[in-house]
């Protein structure tokens, strides 16, 4: 089976864990978009979502899902999403699709969060995929200078102003053995707006779609 068709998968997995009258909030990027399909098809269960991103925004409204406003909510019971790389702990980098700012303040008000994935983005140690950074466009130069003194390699992503009005770095060559203390180094520094490390705020629940069905690793069994 081919990824997309592993991703739908684990998309359409995840309806189990919604129940009725849940507002949910729903992340970005392709698996998502099957997620949003999947969610259509009981749109009448569920109150609503809460989204992350224009993007996802404009796909949940086109399925006639409705979309709140988030700040009219304490908290949500539950958020679902993928990631660019997964590790056994549950902690991603994400951001690839340039929503992370508004996946990270969704993810943080849920209280559980799913994350839908191909087995592609599961990996022992993170940073094989470039790790988003959204800065304040003033801040480019000091954020890369930053990045290359722990080893990075920074890259510009070109053509890309996020929902917020920002622009994003891509980070290469890292080797994240500790994601926790790079995420909140990295989110000290001045123009950080968000990285794109979910790690002090991991996943909940991994939900894997293979070639011989779907795999569930929930958090809760690891620590
Ligand atoms: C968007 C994200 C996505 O979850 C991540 O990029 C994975 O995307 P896809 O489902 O297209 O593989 O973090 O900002």
């Amino acid at each position: 089976m081919n990824a997309n068709t592993l991703k739908k998968k684990a998309a359409w997995a995840a309806l189990k864990y919604l129940r009725p009258g849940t507002v949910v909030g729903v992340g970005t990027g392709s698996t998502v978009f099957y997620f949003i399909e999947a969610l259509s098809k009981v749109k009448n269960l569920i109150s609503g979502a809460v989204s992350t991103s224009n993007s996802s925004t404009i796909l949940l409204k086109k399925h006639g899902i409705k979309v709140f406003n988030i700040n009219h909510f304490p908290s949500l019971k539950i958020y679902v999403d993928s990631a660019d790389e997964i590790n056994y702990k549950l902690q991603m980098i994400k951001g690839g699709g340039g929503a992370l700012t508004g996946e990270k303040i969704v993810s943080a008000m849920s209280k559980k969060f799913i994350c839908i994935i191909d087995p592609s983005k599961k990996v022992e140690t993170l940073g094989h995929f470039p790790l988003p950074i959204e800065i304040i466009p003033m801040a480019f130069s000091y954020i890369s200078q930053e990045m290359i003194k722990i080893g990075g390699v920074p890259k510009y992503r070109k053509n890309v102003i996020t929902d917020n009005g920002n622009i994003i770095i891509d980070v290469y060559n890292l080797r994240i053995s500790d994601p926790i203390s790079m995420e909140k180094k990295i989110n000290s520094l001045p123009g950080v707006v968000t990285v794109g490390l979910f790690s002090l705020r991991s996943a909940d629940i991994m939900i894997i779609g293979t070639n011989n069905g779907i795999q569930t690793l929930k958090k809760s069994n690891i620590y």
